[in-house]
């Protein structure tokens, strides 16, 4: 098919099951992986996100885009957060959608639901940071949030470390940690464990060998004193200005990877110990961005003592990787739909 023809075909529209059908957690750890190699390499372009507040109405709007050299697709991802939908209609506070244009023609050609794109690449990613910098022993992991998050990032960590036994699950709604471990026990294929106050928090941060913090939390969910050596931390839920999960002590003292660096001084963890001293905006405290290990030019964990820390924000490129995983699978389907937008003659 010529680029006119393709063109006149139409805008492959896909939706959140069709997306889910069409790709696997095994495979976006692959993509993700590469993505952090290739951003390292400088082979992509991440252009800032564009945040729009809505104040009035306790709304915001990023629009998020990337490419990767190579692929022959660019995209843009259009992130909403309406933080009353849920109390006032009963709807979920976060819609998104992704849009691929041809790389060469600069034409749309795909439009599908990002909400499970965000999910299951967030998922990989943390396989990515933990498969790199967590002991290769780990058996015990605490997930510190109990909701869509919580859930993926279990399942890519069961992906990549086979000797993971057991997993606790922490959150102040008593409801959501209950529901998880009835859930997770049993799509995890181990036992989870409900952690229900700060002082079990405390104690099975403890004795975790690998910890998940995938909350919208505004202050420390984590304290310095409560992690052992050796212990590996993937930062997940702070991806915002204000958002903290980690007591910034924990990465003074810790080896920390960024996804992007230039994201997570400003929106991750890395804000807050830039702000207490701990690290500055010209990488000093700063370890690697994870391209540099899975690209073999910095080691990831170097001994059994250290604690890391990976601070993920989340990055546009993840979002193209996998939805150019998708598109291409769904091509070969009979039964997609396409929407005829440009009529060329
Ligand atoms: N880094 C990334 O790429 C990326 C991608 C997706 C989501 N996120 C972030 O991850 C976080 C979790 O997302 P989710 O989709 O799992 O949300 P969710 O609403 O499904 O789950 C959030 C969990 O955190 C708990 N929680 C809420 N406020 C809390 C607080 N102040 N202290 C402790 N626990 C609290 C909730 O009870 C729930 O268990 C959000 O901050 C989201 O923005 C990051």
């Amino acid at each position: 098919m010529n680029k006119k023809e393709q063109i006149n075909k139409g805008i492959m529209l896909l939706d959140a099951t069709e997306v889910r059908n069409n790709l696997s957690l095994e495979e976006t750890i692959e993509a993700v992986e590469q993505t952090y190699s290739q951003y390292y390499q400088g082979k992509t372009l991440l252009p800032p996100v564009v945040n729009m507040m809505l104040d009035d109405r306790d709304g915001e709007l990023d629009v998020k885009t990337g490419f990767i050299d190579g692929f022959n697709l660019i995209g843009v991802k259009m992130a909403a957060g309406f933080y009353q939908n849920e109390k006032s209609y009963g709807i979920p506070s976060w819609p998104s959608m992704i849009m691929l244009a041809d790389a060469q023609t600069g034409f749309p050609c795909a439009a599908m639901d990002g909400g499970y794109i965000t999910t299951i690449r967030t998922g990989a990613a943390g396989a990515v940071g933990a498969k790199h910098l967590a002991r290769k022993n780990s058996e015990t992991v605490l997930l510190v949030g109990a909701g869509n998050q919580a859930r993926i990032q279990l399942l890519g960590l069961k992906l990549v470390m086979p000797g993971l036994k057991r997993a606790m699950v922490y959150s102040p709604v008593r409801e959501e940690v209950e529901l998880y471990v009835t859930e997770m026990t049993e799509k995890a294929g181990i036992p989870v464990t409900g952690v229900f106050t700060k002082e079990e928090l405390k104690e099975a941060a403890g004795k975790a060998d690998i910890i998940v913090t995938v909350t919208p939390s505004r202050e420390p969910q984590i304290l310095r004193e409560w992690v052992r050596p050796g212990t590996h931390i993937n930062a997940i839920g702070s991806d915002g200005p204000g958002k903290q999960e980690l007591d910034p002590a924990i990465l003074r003292d810790a080896k920390v990877v960024a996804d992007s660096f230039s994201q997570t001084s400003q929106i991750g963890e890395c804000q807050h110990a830039i702000k207490a001293g701990y690290m500055k905006e010209d990488r000093t405290g700063l370890y690697a961005e994870i391209g540099e290990v899975t690209s073999g030019v910095k080691p990831g964990r170097e001994n059994n003592e250290e604690i890391t820390v990976f601070d993920a924000t989340g990055m546009a490129v993840l979002d193209v990787a996998a939805a150019s995983i998708v598109v291409r699978r769904s091509a070969e389907k009979e039964g997609t739909r396409y929407f005829q937008m440009f009529h060329l003659d």
